[in-house]
């Protein structure tokens, strides 16, 4: 996501009574009672500061620890900071060429690149990430596929694009400006070729391919065809052109790449502002009133909600993409459900059936998971091609568990299905088909009282014991806490963790617990307080807002950030938005790299050798001209980029 003034996924489009708002007020006013006196050595030993002191000691003996690295410290430098013994390269910034000659071949660097320009160059804020091996197990050559999130902007909306055309902001009010807005947006993928130690783009290979809110693709799977995704353009509801706001990713064990859309309702506004015409149902996704801050509906009707309105339920749907077939359509499978969604994690059940976990990233909104009816066979693609257009869409329910205040509980999965009569019989929408219900998947989350939680970031799945970890981000606004989300005006955020039952990701219900409370025990006020965080959270490794969440191979968890970097008041100490790694086990958590200024951390992916870790650095210098110059310096523009980290001695990141 992005700092603008607009944070629209800071602010709750929920207003259903779903449970924080009701029945866990009692619940939390015990808790609060119970952390005053102290009285529970679970709560002392999970808090930093003073109260850890007071814990009793683990009789366990620690893991030999997953971290082999020397943290680093917090730093405001402009550059990129990483663990001592290890090297930070920057790779493919926003307008790198992935062709040798015509349109876009040599990059400007004044922002006078065309629309046709951009459409053959590398796109704009990175974000998720997934390095594919060429032949399936190479770690020197591959397909590198990425997201470009959005254009960066400056206040007071989005009116000013920052860097698009030139140094200096201007807005995007011609139709060859929001062309080159619309090109800049989407996915890249990129042929890579390691030599002599270096990578390189491979220029002009068949597989470079630049995939912009412009380009054809398919709606596929239940909801497509419907009459809610019928356009004028389109009255078979079933083609859509392009993919916005593609935040984080996926992939899928049959070698394609999951992109995710997420705040799509920032790029639908009307130029007739004479009334409000939203629906019940496009205030719940979070189109605003009036005019757009990106203005594409000045030149294009499409994203114009009063002339087309349903060609936002178009977007916000996870797309599939074959990078190895550039011919190949993207399809949005809509048995994923829509909502603004973060990244993707795949996990097979007992059965081999596929499962995707997934975050809704809003202030009080959820998080869910797809079951596919049929199972994953090795080496079938014809029949994993179609694996995500069938199967079960769940929402999850994180109760409090036996006991209150304990930062673990109990969950449930419950099916988002036309047949559950709190869905059907939901009194502030109907529901016309199962269609609908996967197109207004918030809604029928609402309906069945799923958890609100505090912003659902990043999904990952441990490799082998199956655990899954979630970033809840922040949530100021939190007025009610539980157990899951613990803390109202929650700045600093939390990274939960759940165990399905059984150790089958098809099961119908979990156990959770907090990994992590993220916090700042080097800002006096805080000691003593949750605010603090958990007992892992020391002075050396303080962070807020974990956003980015993935596995290594070899169980390593490593946390992005996503938060103020302003590094005073609430946010001492911490510096730029970083990245660290974690140990599941002994839940030691160690800063790796730090960020340029300005920028976010965020989307990683290794080789399979484990040397190579490619991590994004999205919108560095984003809050006015000349913050950053990373990574070109001089007096350069700052440019989103990818980083390419690697030991100097050739080993394992993270060892
Ligand atoms: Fe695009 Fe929720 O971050
Ligand atoms: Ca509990
Ligand atoms: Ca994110």
């Amino acid at each position: 996501m992005h700092h603008s003034p607009i944070h629209s996924d800071d602010l709750p489009t929920n207003t259903s009574q779903n449970e924080h708002f009701q029945e866990v007020v009692q619940r939390a006013v015990d808790r609060r009672g119970f952390l005053k006196f102290g009285s529970g050595a679970a709560v002392a030993t999970f808090l930093a500061g003073p109260l850890a002191a007071c814990g009793g000691t683990s009789t366990s003996t620690p893991a030999a620890s997953l971290l082999g690295f020397k943290a680093v410290a917090a730093s405001t430098a402009d550059t990129v900071v990483v663990a001592e013994g290890y090297t930070a390269t920057p790779f493919v910034p926003w307008g790198t060429p992935l062709f040798s000659s015509g349109a876009g071949s040599v990059w400007r660097g004044d922002g006078s690149d065309t629309a046709a320009d951009q459409a053959r160059q590398v796109g704009d804020n990175h974000d998720g990430i997934h390095f594919f091996p060429i032949d399936g197990s190479s770690s020197s050559e591959g397909l590198l596929v990425m997201n470009h999130e959005y254009n960066t902007t400056v206040a007071p909306a989005y009116t000013d694009y920052l860097t698009l055309f030139g140094p200096t902001p201007a807005p995007a009010n011609t139709l060859e400006r929001v062309n080159k807005a619309i090109n800049a947006w989407g996915c890249s993928v990129i042929h890579i070729k390691k030599t002599a130690g270096n990578w390189s783009v491979v220029l002009d290979s068949v597989y470079n391919r630049r995939i912009t809110a412009a380009t054809p693709m398919l709606l596929t799977g239940p909801a497509a065809g419907d009459v809610k995704l019928q356009t004028s353009a389109d009255s078979t509801g079933t083609e859509v052109l392009g993919t916005i706001n593609n935040c984080g990713n996926g992939h899928t064990p049959w070698g394609t790449y999951l992109t995710c859309e997420e705040n799509f309702n920032n790029n639908f506004g009307t130029t007739d502002t004479s009334s409000d015409t939203r629906t019940m149902a496009m205030k719940r996704y979070g189109i605003t009133a009036g005019t757009s801050g990106y203005a594409w509906e000045t030149q294009h009707t499409r994203f114009d909600y009063k002339l087309e309105p349903n060609e936002s339920n178009r977007f916000g749907w996870i797309v599939e993409i074959d990078p190895f077939d550039p011919a190949s359509k993207p399809k949005k499978r809509t048995a994923l459900g829509r909502f603004k969604h973060e990244n993707a994690a795949y996990a097979f059940t007992k059965d081999k059936r596929v499962v995707v976990y997934m975050g809704d990233d809003q202030a009080d909104d959820y998080i869910y998971k797809f079951v596919s009816t049929n199972a994953y066979v090795e080496g079938n693609q014809r029949a994993n091609a179609t694996l995500l257009d069938s199967g079960k869409l769940y929402v999850a329910k994180f109760n409090d568990g036996s006991a209150t205040g304990d930062f673990m509980g109990t969950g449930q999965w419950v099916e988002l299905n036309i047949s559950n009569t709190s869905i059907a019989s939901y009194g502030s929408y109907t529901f016309s088909n199962q269609a609908d219900v996967l197109i207004h998947a918030r809604i029928a989350g609402d309906a069945v009282g799923a958890t609100k939680m505090d912003r659902p970031e990043w999904v990952a799945v441990h490799p082998t014991s199956g655990e899954v970890y979630v970033t809840l981000t922040n949530n100021s606004g939190r007025t009610t806490a539980n157990d899951a989300n613990p803390r109202t005006s929650n700045i600093y955020g939390q990274i939960v963790r759940w165990r399905e039952t059984g150790g089958d990701a098809a099961a119908t219900t979990f156990e959770w617990d907090i990994f992590v409370l993220a916090g700042n025990p080097t800002v006096t006020a805080n000691q003593g307080t949750l605010k603090a965080g958990s007992s892992n959270v020391t002075a050396a490794n303080t962070f807020n807002s974990p956003d980015g969440l993935g596995f290594d191979k070899a169980g390593r968890l490593w946390i992005q950030t996503d938060g103020k970097y302003s590094n005073t008041g609430d946010y001492a100490n911490q510096g730029n938005n970083q990245m660290l790694a974690a140990d599941p086990v002994s839940k030691e958590i160690r800063r790796f790299l730090v960020g340029p200024k300005e920028c976010e951390v965020t989307g990683m992916t290794f080789t399979p050798d484990g040397k190579t870790l490619f991590v994004n650095v999205q919108h560095p210098g984003e809050s006015a001209a000349g913050k950053s110059t990373w990574p070109d310096g001089g007096t350069a523009m700052p440019r989103s980029a990818t980083v390419i980290i690697s030991k100097n001695d050739g080993g394992v990141i993270g060892t």
